[in-house]
């Protein structure tokens, strides 16, 4: 072989050896980058998901209380209480004796979340605000009095004994909530947020229009609910009217609260308090139809509000110190009735 090509070929061989060198090294860099990119770049991603989730955390009952082994067991006792009452202490409870609701709704059917959400009346941090002044008792209250007059009005129920196990559970419950899961109830607001109360008073056939259009599908034609397919469950969607639900002493039988209740929380899953589906007359209209129809009724209703001009004006149920009528009370327009007790005793009524 002449040496000339003897000497080219070896230079072909280290260029070649050079050029894979160089190719291997550029493919170790790309891989290096990848690397970077995917430990370097991701990681902050990840972390930042993290605070987000911590911030506007779902609400999630079995990772969050029934699965979570952080939560002690009276707090899921009470959880249970508060969100499958029927079975734990209403009318599906095994011992008769442990049977204190009326009816088969849940305390969390109108404090919605397990009692976690903004403008559904959400229980987080509301220990701090007992024990408060009452007009419906007409003096001081405590927790276990709220509590109670909830099971005796929206559970149609009766009291429990206040230092009974169901009682100090459902406090260790809001008390748990309000310290681990305080950033769920993102706006810190008492009760259901107020909507503005129209003119007129409520047009029971706008209201009916209303409910077919929006609501029927799961409360149905009669206002009954729809219950699990097991029996023992109680009920997937509430019943609104009838005999299974809230009493005529309830707040929910206002239609001032009713309808703030509505606006921010129904049709159910659509309708949000930031992103509300009905307008204000609507859930005024839907508010009082949903309210005109037969319920329970609750015993010795006149010694509500010992000092009666204390009433919220659109307590359906006498007696009132006004001259306004029974109907008035019950349908509105409520305008009028807040400037009178405005004028006549000082009091500024949002409900
Ligand atoms: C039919 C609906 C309904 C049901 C069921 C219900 N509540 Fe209520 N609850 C209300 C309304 C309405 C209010 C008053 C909200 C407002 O301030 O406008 C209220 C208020 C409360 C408050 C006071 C909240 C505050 O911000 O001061 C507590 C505590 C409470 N309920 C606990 C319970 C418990 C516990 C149960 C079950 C035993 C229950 N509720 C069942 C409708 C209901
Ligand atoms: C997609 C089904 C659905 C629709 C539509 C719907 N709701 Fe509800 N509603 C629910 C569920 C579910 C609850 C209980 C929420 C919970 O337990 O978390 C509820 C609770 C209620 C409650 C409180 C509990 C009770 O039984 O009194 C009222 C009042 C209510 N809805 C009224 C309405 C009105 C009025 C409409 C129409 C504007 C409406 N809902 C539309 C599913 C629905």
């Amino acid at each position: 072989m002449p040496r000339i090509i003897v000497v080219l070929e070896s230079i072909f061989k280290q260029l070649v050896r050079r050029l894979t060198f160089l190719f291997s090294a550029l493919i170790g860099l790309v891989i290096l980058i990848a690397l970077i990119l995917v430990t370097y770049k991701k990681e902050p991603i990840i972390e930042q998901l993290d605070v987000v989730n911590q911030t506007i955390l779902e609400w999630d009952s079995e990772k969050l209380i029934i699965d979570n082994p952080e939560v002690p067991d009276e707090v899921k006792q009470g959880y249970y209480l508060v969100a499958e009452s029927s079975k734990y202490m209403g009318p599906l409870a095994k011992e008769p004796l442990k049977r204190y609701a009326g009816n088969n709704l849940s305390c969390t059917n109108c404090h919605l979340n397990g009692g976690t959400l903004s403008g559904s009346a959400s229980w987080i941090g509301i220990l701090e605000r007992f024990p408060q002044f009452r007009g419906r008792e007409n003096k001081i209250g405590t927790i276990e009095e709220r509590i109670n007059g909830c099971m005796e009005r929206s559970m149609n129920g009766v009291k429990f004994d206040e230092t009974s196990v169901q009682m100090k559970a459902m406090i260790a419950y809001i008390d748990w909530i309000s310290k681990e899961l305080e950033d769920l109830n993102s706006k810190n607001f008492k009760g259901y947020p107020a909507i503005k109360l129209p003119e007129l008073a409520v047009d029971l056939n706008a209201g009916s229009q209303i409910y077919v259009r929006e609501c029927v599908l799961c409360h149905g034609k009669n206002g009954e609910g729809i219950r699990y397919e097991d029996f023992d469950k109680g009920y997937l969607y509430p019943p609104l009217w009838g005999d299974d639900t809230y009493n005529d002493g309830a707040g929910m039988h206002r239609v001032i609260t009713a309808a703030a209740f509505i606006k921010n929380n129904m049709p159910y899953l659509q309708a949000t308090w930031e992103e509300p589906k009905l307008t204000d007359e609507e859930a005024y209209n839907v508010a009082g139809y949903i309210n005109s129809f037969q319920r329970p009724e609750k015993q010795n209703k006149t010694a509500d509000f010992p000092d009666k001009k204390l009433k919220p004006v659109s307590t359906p149920y006498g007696p009132w110190t006004d001259n306004f009528s029974p109907k008035q009370h019950k349908y509105g327009p409520y305008p009028p009735m807040i400037s009178f007790y405005q004028k006549t005793f000082g009091l500024t009524k949002t409900k």
